[in-house]
């Protein structure tokens, strides 16, 4: 029983552990299937949430890899909520250059 627990704690270790390094929890990157219907969500809240301090940058601007460094300080920035900046982090991935 106690072994299985190990197993188990080093299994979710090993499987989040490699996407979310040095991540803080609002980065993890969804491994989540959007269907367009939410993708489209993550749209329209890039469209009222990200152009209040500069204009819009659009995803097809920045690779998927700068996204990935850039955009959880911007989701804070934006002060979505975890739900909003995945659904958003989704749409802005599908996009990207
Ligand atoms: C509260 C103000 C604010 C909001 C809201 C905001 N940003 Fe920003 N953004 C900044 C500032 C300031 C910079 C430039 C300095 C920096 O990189 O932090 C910036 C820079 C950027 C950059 C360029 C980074 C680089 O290194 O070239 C991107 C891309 C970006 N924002 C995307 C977004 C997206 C997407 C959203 C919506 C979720 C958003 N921003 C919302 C303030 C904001």
């Amino acid at each position: 029983m106690k072994r299985t627990i190990i197993l188990l704690a080093i299994g979710a270790f090993v499987a989040t552990g490699c996407f979310t390094k040095n991540a803080p929890k609002t980065t993890v990157a969804s491994t989540k299937n959007y269907t367009e219907a939410e993708l489209e969500k993550g749209h329209t809240i890039f469209t009222g949430s990200c152009n209040k301090c500069h204009k819009y940058k659009e995803p097809a601007q920045y690779s998927k890899q700068k996204w990935t460094k850039v955009l959880p300080s911007m989701i804070k920035k934006a002060k979505l909520s975890a739900e909003d900046g995945e659904v958003l982090t989704a749409w802005v991935m599908a996009h990207a250059k």
